[in-house]
Formats: C-alpha cells, structure tokens, sequence
C-alpha cells in the first residue's frame, strides 16, 4: 500500500491504532500499522515506563501518543491543576445533590459503595492533574523524549506549546475533529494530519457521520492528509475511507475485544454480544458527549431523577471512581453492577463479535481491503 501515510510513517498498510494497553499499540505496529497510545489515563512517570516498554518491543517501528489537552475546562479544576487551591476546591464544586443521586443510584441497584472520602479524593486528583493544560504538558515533555513518529491531540486545538515542541522534535502533530470548521482551525494551529472523526465513533465525538464528514475535511484542507475514524472495523470500510478521499483509517473501538485489551471481562461480553444499535453518545462518564455502551448507568443519568450531568472534568470525578467500584463489583456477578457497567464503544460494536489478537484484526483487515479492492477493480472492469 502507498498512501501519503504509508510514506510518511513508513508503514505498510495506513491504519492507525488507537489504544490504551500498549500491548495493541506494539502488536498493530509490528503488523505494519500504527499504533497510538492514549496517554490519559497515565501520570507522567507510568507514561514513561509505558513508552519504554513500546520502545523495547517495537524494535524502531513507528508509534505515536495522544494526549487529551481541553480547551474548556471547569475554572475549579483548571486552578486545581495549577496547585492552586488544590482539591477542595474542585471538591466543593461538584454539588452535594450529585454525590446523593450517585449514592442513591449505588443504592438502588445493590452495589456496595466504595470508601467513598478517599474515591473522591483520589478522583479529584486525577482529573485536577491530567484533564488541565497544565497535566497534558508534563504527559507532552515525556512523550516527546521518546523516539515517537507522531503525536496527537484529542479534544480542541492543540496549544501552541505542543505544535512548538512536536516540531522542535520534527515529530509531526494530528488533532481529532469532529466538522471541516475545527479542520481549518487545526491546520490554521500548525497541526499535520487531521484526524476526521465521525459521530458513530467511541468515545468523545460529535453528530456528522464518517460518511459526510470525511470528504468534507479532505476538501477543506487539501493537500493536509487526512485520516478517517469513527465506524471502521474491516478492511471493506477501510477501502471505503480511502475512496472518500482519506489517506488511511484511525481506529479505537475495533480493539477493545482483542486478547490483549485491558477492557473490564464483564463489559467485553457485553460489547461481543452488542449490536450496533446499543451504543449512546452521553456526557455521564466525562462531561463531554462520548459514546458507549448504553447501559443503566447512561438510562439513570437521562433520568426523571438525575440532576444531569455536570462539565468536564467535574463528572469525572463523580463518574471515574463510582465506573471503578460498579466494574469491579460486576467481575463478581452481581447483577446491578452488570446492569450499570459500561465503557466508550462506538457503533461498530456491532461488528466485534470474536475475540482475536490485535494482529490478527489488521490481518483480516489486510485481506478484505484487498478483496474490496478486487471486487471494486472488476466492476470497473465490466
Ligand atoms: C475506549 C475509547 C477511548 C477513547 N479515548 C480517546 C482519547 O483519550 N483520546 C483520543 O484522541 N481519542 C479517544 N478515543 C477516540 C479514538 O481515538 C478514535 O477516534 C475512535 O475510537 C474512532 O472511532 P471507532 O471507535 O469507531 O473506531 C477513544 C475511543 C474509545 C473507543
């Protein structure tokens, strides 16, 4: 395969891999992708170790990290972040009618609360130091000691300090978008590759579907290259991105059933048994609308009693720890733990019915390209 990523990158074959276990991000590189490791959920010092382990097992292949760096947080947490105020304050801004409803809801469905002073202690923590400008930065400095081939922002225009210090490095720079408006902006920011992210897509995404919004980035900023994700999890889809006019695909929720995944074993069986009807996009996990699976957890917080979500990250807080306790409490059967356990997913969900190694998908994915290909090639033989 020769797309402009392909020589870019070096690689074989223009999939990219979005994944959290670094596991997928090395086996999807060593198959002739590449792999993307998301750096979220990491402090600094375990992205390192991360990365390290990457670079160990990939024998010099070309991966790449993706920081989420918000453009609009919660004031609270922003001065959270800046160690100013530290987290009480970002405590005192989540409502006590939130903490009730999630202790109600835990109620409810049987599930036994966690200790809930040091859960929400530790969760403010969490999204106070990674989900501000200020984590995304010391998680930017790690990635780029390392002899990463990309790196890429997930939500708004990467800041300014990330274009410099990626270019600095001559690592180039993708961002994700949701409409051809944040396209411009991007490439307007100095970003690279463009990511152009459909609505049916797992995770934090918008309403335009891969369909229409594909062409509409690759005319808005050619001659940028541009990836296309959301809904792709066969070769036929890939094949299908690259007519829209993409010079690759960029996948999230394909892996998620892989053997390496680290996804919960209670929500894997529910994502194999899913169709693709049963996804939702919902801001109860983050804040921001993101899809997943739809479970009790995503039908209560639509409910007549919930008191709706609140921004990011303060729902994190809420949602993080209250996700940890539900998915280890469903591990041991408990059935209102199962009824509320989910995870971003997107509507290819519907699609994922084996569990298989992550090599293997981009195997199978290598061969139905080439047969799209054959088929697409004698029809225009005929
Ligand atoms: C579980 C999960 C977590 C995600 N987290 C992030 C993230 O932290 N940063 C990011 O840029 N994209 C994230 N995404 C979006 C992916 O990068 C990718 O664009 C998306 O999964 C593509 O659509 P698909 O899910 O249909 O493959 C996530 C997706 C999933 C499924």
């Amino acid at each position: 395969m020769r797309t402009e990523v392909c020589e870019t990158f070096g690689i074989e074959f223009p999939l990219f891999a979005f994944s959290h276990c670094r596991d997928v991000v090395a086996a999807v590189t060593n198959a002739g992708g590449l792999g993307v490791l998301g750096a979220v959920a990491y402090t600094p010092d375990r992205l390192d170790e991360e990365l390290r382990w990457i670079d160990e097992h990939v024998g010099g292949r070309p991966y790449g990290v993706d920081v989420l760096v918000p453009a609009k947080i919660d004031e609270s947490a922003r001065r959270a972040g800046r160690g100013e105020g530290g987290l009480d304050t970002m405590l005192a801004a989540v409502p006590a009618e939130h903490w009730s409803f999630l202790q109600g809801l835990f109620a409810r469905y049987d599930v036994p609360l966690p200790d809930f002073e040091r859960a929400r202690r530790g969760n403010a923590r969490g999204a106070g130091t990674q989900v501000t400008p200020e984590g995304a930065t010391a998680l930017i400095d790690v990635s780029l000691a390392h002899p990463i081939a990309l790196i890429a922002s997930a939500l708004g225009t990467p800041p300014a300090v990330m274009v410099e210090r990626a270019h600095g490095a001559d690592v180039p720079v993708a961002a994700l978008v949701g409409t051809a408006e944040h396209a411009r902006r991007q490439v307007a920011a100095g970003v690279d590759l463009i990511v152009a992210q459909g609505g049916e897509a797992g995770g934090h995404t918008g309403e335009i579907s891969t369909m229409v919004l594909v062409p509409e980035v690759v005319d808005t900023v050619a001659p940028v290259p541009v990836l296309a994700a959301g809904g792709i999890a066969t070769g036929r889809q890939l094949a299908a991105a690259l007519a829209l006019g993409a010079s690759g695909a960029w996948c999230g929720s394909v892996w998620l059933t892989t053997e390496e995944a680290e996804t919960p074993p209670a929500v894997k069986e529910k994502m194999l048994a899913a169709t693709s009807r049963d996804t939702v996009r919902s801001r109860s996990r983050t804040g921001k609308p993101a899809r997943q699976l739809r479970s009790a957890w995503t039908d209560e917080w639509e409910g007549p009693d919930s008191p709706g979500a609140l921004g990011m990250p303060l729902q994190m807080i809420i949602a993080e720890g209250a996700m940890r306790q539900i998915t280890k409490v469903a591990e041991s059967g408990n059935p209102g733990a199962r009824a509320l356990a989910n995870y971003f997913v997107g509507q290819c969900v519907g699609q994922m019915n084996a569990v298989k190694p992550a090599r293997q998908v981009v195997y199978d994915m290598m061969r139905e390209f080439a047969e799209a290909l054959d088929r697409l090639g004698a029809l225009a033989a005929d």
